[in-house]
């Protein structure tokens, strides 16, 4: 099989925001205690954070950082978490069930962030709580003033804003599920008023709405719509969250799966675009997917755990090569919308549905997605451009045209490198990717990178943590990309 891609320095789709790689940590399961934060461990660090997480969250180059929740943060006192660690409450959590002990909140959380090279994106509590609690805790984080929540930041030992620039106006507010759920005016009257008061007390934040929790949901569209008609002035970002699953076992339609994320981008901007007009506005609201990721393998296993326990080993998905292979197709589809998704998250980071996992006082271990994520972190920065790849598709479920081969390529922001990311949808077939350059005479292959193997359902574990790694292949006269692989291929002029 065959692949043509064009690769012209002037089809450029955006400049690539890098907050694009950002990522998730939530009060989820083993995320916070056991996964970054573990005061007993061997490596853990001044403040009880474990210096081996660190290292690989650091590796992987995340420039943001969701935070607490998720479903967590609908029920969060943010209070809780702060000030004199022996005088927080122990808490029964109503999202996931648990226990919360409250050991770890902003005030730890903003450190860790630091210590990651990360930026925290911080979500506020739209379910129980509202406008009040938001604005008091913009105050907190971001405020120099002589008052209450500044003053209680400092007493806490910390003199400096923590300078929080991006802010969540809740959680999947759509969704039954959701502690606090609401219909669209519900959500987009109480998101319209916390949006307000929240820039009223740091006018330099950025604010995302909570968009639909998937393009399945009833109010998919109606939500948008009702959200961003009472907002546009008030916010800057729609979210989108979406998680994929191969509960079926049916790899040819699971690897499709980046379609079903394309669409929804374009449906959602779409959405954006006809407000936009509506309101005869020169501002345009941009993206933010700030859920993604592969989730299924641990569904039945979770409807297994005890309630209450704290740090209870929820959402632990156990990925393979077939999900690494879809996690970097759809980071190819960020990529290749990358002129309306400016932020997005894979959801999350450590333990809960993640690319790291750790033993609790043990290893921590690299997943099989934490490789197409690495690569293309590290190498995708700078401008997406459009590589129009012409091969043959297929059909699967309610696919249709899933193209063999999906490539994006990204020139860095000094020009001397062409990335190009590209996953070999074939069971069977190796595919010859052939180049054809505009603007970009004389740049060759430097290096080819690849995850791939014959067991799709190969994964890495404590006791094996290395059986799924990308391999450096030969370069030759010919670049090509074996069956069922994922591929980074680095061009220099
Ligand atoms: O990431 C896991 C959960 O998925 C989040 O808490 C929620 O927002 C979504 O449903």
């Amino acid at each position: 099989m065959k692949a043509e891609i064009v690769i012209d320095k002037n089809q450029v789709i955006s400049d690539i925001d890098d907050r694009i790689y950002g990522s998730f940590i939530e009060h989820l399961g083993r995320a916070v205690y056991g996964g970054i934060y573990e005061p007993g461990h061997p490596t853990a660090d001044d403040m009880g954070f474990r210096r081996d997480v660190l290292d690989m969250v650091k590796e992987l180059k995340v420039p943001i950082v969701r935070y607490p929740g998720g479903n967590f943060v609908s029920g969060y006192n943010w209070e809780d978490g702060t000030g004199d660690k022996s005088k927080r409450p122990k808490k029964m959590e109503l999202a996931w069930f648990s226990t919360e002990t409250n050991e770890v909140g902003i005030d730890e959380f903003q450190e860790w962030a630091k210590r990651a090279g990360s930026e925290v994106m911080m979500a506020v509590n739209l379910g129980t709580r509202g406008a009040d609690e938001a604005r008091n805790l913009v105050e907190y984080c971001n405020s120099e003033t002589d008052t209450y929540y500044a003053n209680k930041r400092r007493q806490n030992g910390f003199e400096k804003p923590f300078g929080i620039k991006t802010w969540c106006l809740g959680n999947e507010m759509d969704g039954p599920w959701q502690i606090g759920a609401k219909t669209p005016m519900e959500y987009a009257r109480t998101a319209c008023e916390a949006a307000k008061v929240m820039k009223w007390v740091d006018p330099s934040i950025e604010l995302v709405a909570c968009g639909s929790s998937g393009p399945g949901m009833k109010t998919f569209g109606e939500w948008e719509r009702t959200v961003l008609r009472e907002t546009y002035e008030h916010v800057d970002y729609v979210s989108l969250h979406s998680y994929y699953g191969n509960a079926d076992n049916d790899t040819p339609a699971f690897l499709g799966s980046s379609l079903i994320m394309d669409k929804f981008i374009k449906e959602v901007a779409a959405i954006c675009d006809e407000i936009k007009a509506e309101k005869e506005s020169d501002k345009t609201i941009n993206l933010s997917f700030d859920e993604w990721n592969v989730w299924f393998h641990s569904n039945e296993q979770d409807k297994r755990i005890e309630r209450w326990q704290v740090a209870p080993p929820l959402l632990e998905d156990i990925y393979n090569l077939e999900d690494a292979l879809v996690v970097g197709t759809l980071l190819i589809t960020l990529l290749k919308n990358a002129d309306r998704v400016k932020m997005a998250c894979l959801a999350q980071l450590v333990n809960v549905i993640a690319p790291i996992m750790t033993e609790t006082g043990g290893k921590v271990w690299a997943q099989t997605i934490f490789y197409p994520f690495l690569y293309t972190s590290v190498n995708g920065r700078g401008k997406a451009l459009d590589t129009g790849c012409v091969c043959e598709s297929y059909s699967a479920k309610d696919l249709k045209e899933i193209p063999y081969v999906e490539t994006i390529a990204v020139l860095s922001g000094d020009e001397k490198q062409v990335a190009v990311f590209a996953v070999n949808r074939s069971l069977e077939e190796a595919c010859e990717l052939q180049f054809h350059l505009t603007g970009l005479e004389g740049y060759k292959p430097v290096k080819h990178i690849a995850l791939e193997g014959d067991d799709l359902k190969a994964s890495n574990t404590a006791q094996e943590p290395d059986k799924v790694t990308p391999v450096e292949k030969q370069l030759g006269e010919k670049v090509v990309l074996a069956p069922k692989s994922w591929n980074m291929i680095l061009m220099e002029g």
